[in-house]
């Protein structure tokens, strides 16, 4: 971005005067000690009220895509049709300056069941899409991606698209979104709340630890998330009844923040509420943790309460009233953006993760849409559109699932909708999208 590339100039600008000049003063100092506060992502980000503030005292907000690696083969989807740069040098050229990049526990939970050792793409798509169409599109991948071979494995994507993001300056989100690998989200999969079937606690924290501890490497890695969506179990009526509250989330979600900031204290850390991350109100409003006692603290976070962010989803697509789904908004998390109203007791900075819509015809031109556009530029908040795939290599058992919501068309190739692209994602990152 035009900011990121300014900044580099100011910096350096900064260097030479301070060795030019003999009155030199401490914060050209300060940049030369920081290597990492002196170029992209001038990180570590930390909040300051309502903002996410980069090293330099800037102003960040992510304008971005969701682009999934959490389905059966556990790497980024669309890479048997198109390279790792063209994905990203796509997305770089709407003005989007970011990627919430999806993964599951399970790749994590599979080093540990292998002493450590990662499962190779190949290995992975013949595990998810069978020895026939497994090795055919992992043909394809190689082809699309000449760098990889027959020994890459899922965490050596993940580094590539990483590395691609830090050479192209677009931030990486990294989002926990499912721990048994597939498509999400359902509330009887068995990935709906701590402690569901196949969200056990502690493979989970562990699995934060391992990606936080191991983004480190990764320089466009500036937060991770705790979890997409958590919903109540319908399938488990027992875990429902006890445990699906707000008492057990906030004793949950401090185990998660403090598995990531113990593994890596640069990152921000997303929180996600309940009824498939539709709201955040009681930490917003500093409410009881029902039917706990407790509220939100910044002490419960020590030295760290300035990296949590807020984050919720919004799919009300059939909205026909821009003014109420601007108050839903505002009150299922976005009053947090408000320290002057009333209400607004815990400030923070909040993102909409997740929003999007069919992009084969005129629902961006819709209430909805330009709604949450016009709000979200309003508000300067970040966001990521669902979703940038064309297609997915596996969804719910069809294999090259079709993605009309799908920023690119089914082969990734170009855009699925041009008009939209131009006439309102464009002018949305350009409204929102700094740093
Ligand atoms: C295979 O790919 C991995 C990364 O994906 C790389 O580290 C390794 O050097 C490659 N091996 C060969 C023989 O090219
Ligand atoms: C937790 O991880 C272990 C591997 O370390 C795995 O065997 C187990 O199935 C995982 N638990 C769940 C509930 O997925």
């Amino acid at each position: 971005m035009m900011n990121s590339g300014l900044r580099s100039v100011v910096s350096l600008l900064a260097l030479s005067c301070s060795v030019l000049s003999p009155f030199s003063w401490a914060s050209p100092l300060k940049t030369i000690n920081n290597d990492r506060a002196a170029s992209w992502p001038f990180g570590p980000l930390v909040t300051s009220g309502r903002d996410i503030k980069n090293a330099q005292g800037g102003t960040v907000v992510y304008a971005g895509t969701n682009w999934p690696g959490h389905g059966e083969v556990m790497i980024p989807d669309g890479l048997h049709y198109q390279s790792i740069e063209s994905v990203i040098t796509k997305i770089k050229s709407t003005g989007m300056n970011a990627i919430r990049l999806t993964y599951a526990i399970q790749m994590i939970d599979d080093i540990y069941s292998k002493n450590g050792q990662d499962t190779t793409v190949r290995q992975s798509f013949i595990n998810a899409l069978g020895q026939t169409n497994g090795a055919k599109v992992y043909s394809q991948f190689l082809a699309k991606n000449p760098s990889f071979n027959d020994s890459t494995t899922r965490l050596q994507v993940f580094d590539a698209v990483a590395a691609e993001c830090a050479k192209q300056q677009v931030f990486v989100h990294l989002d926990n979104h499912m721990s048994k690998a597939a498509w999400c989200c359902s509330s009887n999969d068995g990935n709906t709340w701590f402690g569901d079937t196949y969200y056990n606690v502690d493979n989970w924290t562990r699995g934060l630890s391992y990606m936080a501890n191991h983004g480190k490497s990764w320089t466009a890695l500036t937060s991770m998330s705790l979890r997409n969506e958590l919903r109540k179990p319908e399938s488990n009526p027992t875990l429902s009844s006890q445990s699906y509250n707000w008492r057990d989330w906030y004793t949950n979600i401090k185990k998660g923040t403090s598995a990531i900031n113990s593994a890596n204290p640069d990152l921000l850390i997303f929180l996600s509420g309940l009824d498939y991350d539709t709201y955040m109100t009681p930490v917003v409003q500093g409410t009881a943790f029902t039917p706990g006692s407790a509220k939100y603290s910044a002490a419960d976070f020590p030295n760290y309460a300035n990296k949590l962010v807020l984050e919720i989803h919004n799919y009300q697509n059939s909205a026909s009233n821009c003014n109420s789904l601007k108050s839903s908004l505002y009150n299922s998390g976005f009053q947090a953006l408000h320290a002057e109203d009333s209400g607004a007791k815990n400030v923070f900075p909040v993102l909409l993760t997740e929003f999007g819509f069919d992009m084969s015809g005129n629902a961006w031109q819709g209430t909805y849409a330009t709604c949450i556009a016009s709000y979200l530029a309003e508000q300067k908040a970040g966001w990521f559109i669902w979703v940038v795939s064309g297609s997915y290599y596996i969804r719910s058992g069809t294999q090259d699932f079709e993605e009309t919501w799908g920023l690119l068309k089914h082969d990734w190739s170009g855009w699925r909708s041009s008009a939209y692209i131009e006439g309102g994602l464009k002018p949305l990152a350009k409204a929102t999208a700094q740093g």
